[in-house]
């Protein structure tokens, strides 16, 4: 019932405070399956490394340019690279390319429909990437931890160890996923990065403006160091 009412909290602050993002509303509207995985996938490369707000502008030149998978997979290397300038990282478009090159080659066009398979057969997805465009793009019941969920989640949890600790990592992924949202798992993992990036941030986190903030456990502490302050004379 907690975890219930976490879910509706943190979904119904998602759905007053999300910033409309074009892949968020593809991934809604299309309901092309092989497009909208398209889709995520190529955001969720952009954003690995570079903020949302640069990455706006490029995302909406690129599905311009190539609407489909097919459209890329007929691309030169050279016209990614230049639409990819200013990115930086490059090594991401070409990942991009040559998985779809891949996905026409080998998977008769078909994008990869689970979070396992996209982690299988695309070059640069790893379990972030896979669980983030499964779970937006294809709607499986899948957490996604990236740097900020895990800021989220060890504060959640005041979890004071290592959280780059293969053990720390596990417990995180095993959390997020009994926390995910099963009817709308894409939208609670946009939320938990949402909060993570708007009102959990890493130096000034506002608490007043959290919606989970009754679940918490470190605001539950600072809370209670703050009334025992308080009461001090
Ligand atoms: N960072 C990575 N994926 C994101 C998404 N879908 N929305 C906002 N920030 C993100």
């Amino acid at each position: 019932a907690d975890v219930e009412l976490l879910r509706a909290q943190l979904l119904r602050w998602y759905d007053e405070n999300q910033r409309e993002l074009p892949w968020r509303t593809l991934a809604v509207t299309e309901s092309d399956l092989n497009i909208r995985t398209y889709a995520v996938w190529v955001s969720e490369i952009m954003l690995q490394q570079t903020q949302v707000s640069t990455v706006i502008d490029y995302y909406n030149k690129w599905m311009k340019r190539w609407p489909t998978v097919q459209h890329l997979s007929s691309a030169t290397l050279e016209e990614v690279n230049q639409m990819w300038a200013g990115l930086g990282y490059y090594s991401r478009g070409r990942r991009l390319h040559e998985g779809a090159q891949k996905v026409e080659s080998e998977l008769e066009g078909q994008m990869p429909r689970t979070a396992d398979s996209l982690l299988k057969q695309l070059p640069g997805v790893g379990r972030y990437t896979a669980a983030a465009v499964g779970s937006i793009a294809l709607g499986q019941v899948t957490g996604a931890v990236d740097g900020n969920v895990v800021r989220v989640l060890c504060r959640l949890r005041a979890i004071g160890a290592d959280s780059t600790s293969p053990a720390v990592t596990e417990a995180l992924w095993g959390l997020a996923n009994t926390l995910v949202d099963p009817e709308r798992p894409g939208d609670f993992n946009q939320a938990m990065m949402e909060l993570g990036a708007r009102v959990c941030s890493p130096r000034g986190p506002v608490c007043s403006q959290c919606p989970v903030r009754s679940h918490c456990h470190s605001f539950r502490t600072v809370h209670r160091e703050k009334e025992k302050n308080a009461r001090k004379p």
